[in-house]
């Protein structure tokens, strides 16, 4: 069955013609008959009258039962009814409207709207499945009270708000949700699930019962989200003043979900892959990530749900903020450094890549066809980093003065970045209008840096431009907040930080010094922009041997790392050994942070180069990048090798596993370190590490060592072990396709989607497989033969039947096909077109337009 509706790519909204309902629903009343093909949703909605105009409810993929007003049911000629909307002509100023749709949860693969995961019922209404349930108003300005009535012959009845116990009985349950919600926040859920409860008290007094529903078997995992929970709560009492409103708060874990987790009032549904943890069957990597998550989703209740978005234009509104909130909340609970670097890494992985291509849009787009194509990392991550900006400009009091007069002007409101930023014009008196120019205007920016030293005096003159985007040419100069701080050639520091801000399209910084010192500018990554900063490798030296900011350290290992890679590409260069030692220096020093020295010692990634070598005028070779990459850890790896053993005693863990930052970071370095050992033994290592494992994070580590290494046997004995667990086999299917050879990429990929343990409807086992090819294993996805391409190609349309919103998401792995050579980008453009040629949703539509139009 065909999921979507298709529509003309032209059929675009526009934030400018944004106008309010002529007519709002003020409370909704929902009755639920579930069954599996022939569900009953009959609703009641409270109308009202606002202004002029025709009354238009949306409504798809839906049968109607009946139609009704104020007790009687509704003459053809008083409405009109499309498979995408219904109108009622000449609505009266107050009344009920009843209708009753008839639905089929069972046969819906796309997982939006009403679906069924595993015998359970649940919902995914963001952003626009709620008119898959029932005819309403399906947009964030409509905020109504609701009052919901699930009949099934199931334990376990859920929806948002608290449970209304008035007789209720078996098979029955009602829930009543106090706060005005849109649609998209609405959640519903049945089955046989099974609870772990807890339970907070919130700093106004109100006692709140946690709890956490899986299915049966699954219980023992939840300790680590509970736990997370919990924390979220109180930091968010602490740092922002804000409390949880209603008596009971849910989550429930869902194995078949289109993302991460939906933050639904008082129900939040999660990916079971984001919620469910045991030291058997997690890495260290997803217990931060269900930290976050869960921390993520529980914000939004204040940044999302109590103050919600006027229209999808404005999503940066509720989704920057609150990745800005996660991001602060999990420096405070781990490393700040290390936490402040993997989102530096993640957003010029992501959203740098999105801004240098055809995709590129502001963290505020002016126009879409299909709004779930616009949940990307520029308006999660870009929109985070114009938060963090936000703040770095008006200070932490100046901030936190803006926040408390959002949250108390606004409460309860649909609002737009508008409000958000003259909360904190008024509150701190600083003009925004500049500011707001980093909401409309796409493409990262360019800060080039030139250094001078005379008569004692030195001077930094900083110069921004803003590359052009699709549809956006000439802008103007951004406020860009750059840190900065000078050391001498010691390494001693000279000028401790302080912040300059660039308003014009250059800027001088200028500090009296009595000898040329060394720049560390950008401290922090206080801006989203694009370094062009001339420097030597002795300056880079110092800077990450003793800069001060730890970002900076990073980065300086980083560029210098990049240096080396880009000439062994393009020059065929060997790696110098003052480089290698610094690496080796690194590996040794014992005074810093192990995480802090994986991040350190890890390359660049395959993408990261092919970015690099773009944005520098040269074509990007996969092979030639795969091929330096590898030389590059090889030569790190000889460097160390006499070490190797020592350092990797040193990394010892001591004690039952624990997932704290602290543990995690010294597998992590202990991890890279048996990498480095690998690929001097063969393996060897990797064997005895494979048996000796007591975690997931362990055992993963090794794995990959040993499939890199061609180890025979290694993934037979993994599946042996874990083939009854769905989430390590994902695992186990996303490692076999990253750590192939790239010749061979896709060939392991294709047979693994023969195995009848793939389900391409099921999300994550389609990431863990085609995506790990897109994203894992670049050399491979890019084979000179377009094997890789038709590959992803053949299953974006197998997907775009069931599910457009995931193909849509996943068809983005072609947008930086302009990058590379010819035959490559005619070998692209061939499938872009056999895509466009086929009857495929709007969503992937959308998607295939734009990357062939730029
Ligand atoms: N609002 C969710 C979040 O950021 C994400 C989200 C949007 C989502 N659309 C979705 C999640 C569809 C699942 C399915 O937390
Ligand atoms: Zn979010």
């Amino acid at each position: 069955m065909r999921d979507a509706t298709p529509a003309p790519a032209d059929e675009a909204v526009f934030l400018k013609d944004y106008t309010p309902v002529p007519v709002t629903v003020t409370h909704v009343d929902l009755h639920f008959r579930l069954d599996p093909r022939a569900t009953e949703v009959s609703a009641r909605l409270t109308c009202k009258r606002q202004g002029p105009g025709e009354f238009v409810l949306d409504g798809e993929h839906l049968e109607m039962v009946s139609l009704g007003i104020d007790g009687e049911a509704l003459g053809a000629n008083r409405y009109t009814l499309t498979d995408r909307t219904l109108t009622i002509h000449d609505a009266p100023d107050a009344f009920l409207l009843e209708t009753v749709a008839r639905i089929s949860p069972e046969t819906n693969k796309a997982l939006e709207g009403l679906y069924m995961s595993n015998g359970m019922y649940c919902t995914q209404c963001e952003a626009e499945g709620f008119r898959r349930i029932t005819w309403m108003l399906d947009r964030p300005d409509v905020m109504a009270t609701y009052d919901v009535e699930i009949e099934a012959e199931l334990p376990v009845l859920l929806s948002n708000g608290n449970e209304a116990g008035d007789g209720a009985g078996k098979g029955v349950a009602r829930w009543h949700d106090p706060w005005p919600k849109p649609t998209y926040l609405f959640a519903l859920v049945a089955g046989n699930l099974v609870a772990t409860s807890d339970r907070f008290t919130t700093m106004e007094g109100k006692d709140v019962a946690l709890n956490i529903w899986v299915r049966p078997g699954d219980e023992g995992r939840t300790g680590y989200a509970m736990d997370a929970l919990k924390r979220s709560m109180a930091w968010d009492e602490k740092v922002y003043g804000r409390a949880y409103d209603l008596s009971v708060f849910n989550i429930v874990a869902v194995d078949d979900f289109n993302m991460g987790a939906m933050e639904n009032k008082g129900l939040n549904v999660f990916n079971s892959k984001y919620v469910l943890a045991s030291p058997e069957t997690a890495t260290d990597t997803d217990y931060a990530l269900i930290e976050g998550i869960v921390a993520h989703e529980y914000f939004h209740n204040w940044t999302g749900n109590r103050i919600t978005c006027r229209d999808w234009f404005q999503l940066c509104l509720k989704e920057g903020l609150t990745v800005f909130r996660d991001q602060q909340f999990s420096a405070d609970m781990r490393s700040e450094a290390v936490q402040r670097i993997g989102d530096v890494l993640q957003l010029r992985a992501r959203q740098f890549r999105e801004d240098a291509g055809p995709l590129a849009h502001p963290v505020r787009p002016e126009s879409f066809v299909e709004i779930n194509n616009f949940y990307t990392a520029t308006v999660y991550e870009k929109g985070a980093e114009v938060i963090g900006m936000l703040r770095r400009l008006v200070g932490p009091e100046g901030y936190a003065a803006g926040c408390d007069l959002y949250f108390k002007r606004h409460d309860g409101q649909a609002c737009t970045i508008e409000d958000w930023l003259a909360c904190f014009e008024e509150a701190t008196g600083r003009d925004l209008s500049q500011f707001a120019l980093w909401y409309s205007q796409a493409g990262t920016p360019r800060l080039a840096v030139e250094e001078s030293y005379e008569d004692g005096i030195f001077r930094a003159t900083l110069r921004q431009t803003v590359p052009d985007t699709p549809g956006q040419t000439d802008k103007a100069p951004m406020v860009i907040p750059v840190a900065w701080g000078l050391l001498d050639a010691e390494g001693t520091e000279l000028r401790p930080t302080e912040m300059f801000e660039l308003a014009g399209a250059e800027g001088v910084i200028e500090a009296e010094v009595p000898s040329r010192p060394v720049l560390s500018v950008l401290r922090g990554f206080s801006a989203p922009v694009i370094l062009e900063h001339e420097q030597s490798d002795a300056d880079r030296l110092v800077l990450l041997a003793s800069d001060t900011d730890p970002f900076n350290r990073w980065e300086a290992g980083r560029t210098l790392a990049k240096r080396r890679l880009v000439a062994m590409i393009v020059e065929g260069s060997e790696p110098d050994a003052p480089w290698l030692d610094a690496m080796a220096t690194l590996a040794r020093d014992e005074s810093a942070d192990p995480a802090f020295r994986a991040l350190a010692l890890a390359l660049p990634s395959e993408d990261d180069l092919a970015q690099t070598l773009h944005a520098g005028g040269v074509v990007p070779d996969p092979d030639a990048i795969h091929a330096a990459r590898e030389a590059a850890a090889a030569a790190v790896a000889r460097t160390l090798a006499d070490d190797l053993p020592a350092l990797r005693r040193a990394m010892r863990v001591s004690g039952p596993y624990d997932p704290n930052a602290e543990d995690a970071g010294k597998r992590a370095l202990d991890g890279a370190l048996l990498r480095m050992q690998t690929r001097l033994d063969g393996g060897e290592a990797a064997r005895g590490a494979y048996r000796a494992a007591d975690n997931m994070t362990d055992r993963m580590a090794a794995f990959a060592c040993l499939l890199e290494a061609g180890d025979p046997e290694v993934a037979a004995a993994f599946e042996e072990d874990w083939k009854h667990d769905r989430l390590v086999m994902d695992k186990w299917f996303a490692a076999q396709v990253m750590h192939a050879a790239p010749d061979r990429a896709v060939g392991i990929a294709t047979g693994l989607t023969r195995r009848p343990d793939f389900d391409a409807a099921n999300p994550n086992r389609v990431r863990s497989v085609i995506g790990a090819l897109t994203a894992g294993n670049p050399a491979g996805f890019h084979a000179r033969d377009g094997s890789g391409y038709r590959f992803l190609a053949d299953w974006l349309l197998k997907i775009d039947a069931m599910n457009p919103q995931t193909a849509a998401r996943m068809s983005t792995a072609f947008d930086t096909w302009r990058r590379y050579d010819a035959d490559r980008q005619e070998l692209v453009a061939a499938q872009l077109a056999r895509i466009a040629e086929e009857r495929i949703s709007r969503d992937l539509a959308e998607m295939i337009g734009r990357m062939r139009a730029a």
